[in-house]
């Protein structure tokens, strides 16, 4: 792991925050960082798995371990839910404690080369490791590489909300239904997954829940089940709907500035062109200018280097007071 280069990219930005924090002890920050939901679950929700804390409680509701790969009843939801029309079915379906741990366990069992380091040193001209094939995305592709041209690779990872129809597909419950600290997701194997010695994929990725998960909280499970019922996912939705206003009100702001912004539609972050400019600068820039947090593109990859991202999570009076910062400033 050694000849990984940097550290993880959000405790270095929370390690800058601490500094500005401790130069500026007076200034009110405001993170357009990371992307932590901020909005208070729809009671529905907080009560089904209050409900069901409280039933552990009792000789009647006590519970175990559960199935490794979640219950049945969220599986079926989540395939209900989100994959109506393709056809997948509740067994495809995995319940996890959130995207990043599929994520890793996704690299740490089928490749592991990146996540211990193996794919070479880093190049320190452009930043990049010798053996990723970093794949072409930018505005002049809407950000969707033309995989026909890509190198073949042992796996690739590729973040879109358009869903490819035979690939595993890791979500979650984070950013939808605002379970960052509650800790739900799910990754979806499709059964036509087969490795080029016709052996399914999805048996491999069964064999990795239960090694090294046994399952999702109960507790989480419950919330999540109650958040894709008809009540719950309606206030589900109107939670994405307030974010999504957020977004658009940043998305406005940075056009009226003359800036170039892509995301923000359907999407909770956005991606700030600054042509020429160095990330990590612009970052700086505004953190010392505005008292503002967001990301610098260069921690994605090579191609983020002109880049800055901000999210559209957060209260609305934070939002518009951003907004009105970086209007002052970018003006
Ligand atoms: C777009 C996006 N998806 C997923 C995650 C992680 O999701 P989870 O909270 O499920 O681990 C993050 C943040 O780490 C994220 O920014």
């Amino acid at each position: 792991m050694e000849r990984l280069q940097y550290n993880y990219l959000f405790p270095e930005i929370s390690a800058r925050e601490a500094q500005h924090v401790k130069k500026y002890p007076n200034a009110k920050v405001i993170s357009l960082g990371i992307g932590d939901t901020t909005e208070p679950l729809p009671d529905v929700v907080a009560l089904s798995m209050a409900n069901y804390a409280h039933g552990l409680a009792t000789p009647t509701g006590y519970r175990g371990y559960g199935a490794e790969q979640g219950s049945k009843e969220l599986r079926k939801a989540i395939a209900e839910t989100f994959y109506k029309d393709m056809g997948i079915q509740d067994t495809e379906v995995f319940v996890s404690d959130g995207a990043q741990c599929d994520i890793s366990r996704l690299q740490a069992y089928i490749d592991s080369s990146v996540i211990i380091g193996q794919t070479g040193d880093v190049e320190t001209e452009s930043g990049r490791y010798q053996n990723i094939e970093y794949m072409k995305c930018g505005p002049q592709n809407s950000f969707f590489p033309d995989l026909s041209k890509t190198a073949l690779t042992d796996i690739i990872f590729f973040c879109s909300r358009i869903t490819l129809l035979v690939a595993i597909e890791v979500s979650s419950f984070s950013k939808i239904a605002g379970f960052t600290g509650v800790r739900l997701g799910w990754t979806v194997v499709p059964k036509e997954l087969m490795y080029s010695n016709g052996f399914p994929v999805i048996n491999d990725f069964n064999r990795i829940v239960c090694t090294c998960f046994n399952g999702a909280s109960r507790i989480a499970q419950a919330g999540g089940l109650a958040s894709l019922s008809k009540e719950g996912f309606k206030a589900v939705i109107s939670l994405v709907d307030y974010y999504k206003e957020n977004a658009e009100i940043l998305l406005e702001t940075f056009k009226s500035l003359g800036l170039r912004a892509y995301g923000g539609v359907n999407a909770p972050y956005l991606w700030v062109h600054f042509p020429g400019s160095n990330s990590w600068d612009v970052f700086n820039e505004i953190l010392e200018k505005t008292h503002i947090i967001t990301v610098p593109g260069s921690g994605f990859g090579p191609a983020g280097k002109e880049f800055i991202r901000v999210t559209a999570f957060g209260h609305r009076e934070n939002i518009l007071e951003a907004s009105d910062r970086l209007t002052t400033l970018l003006k």
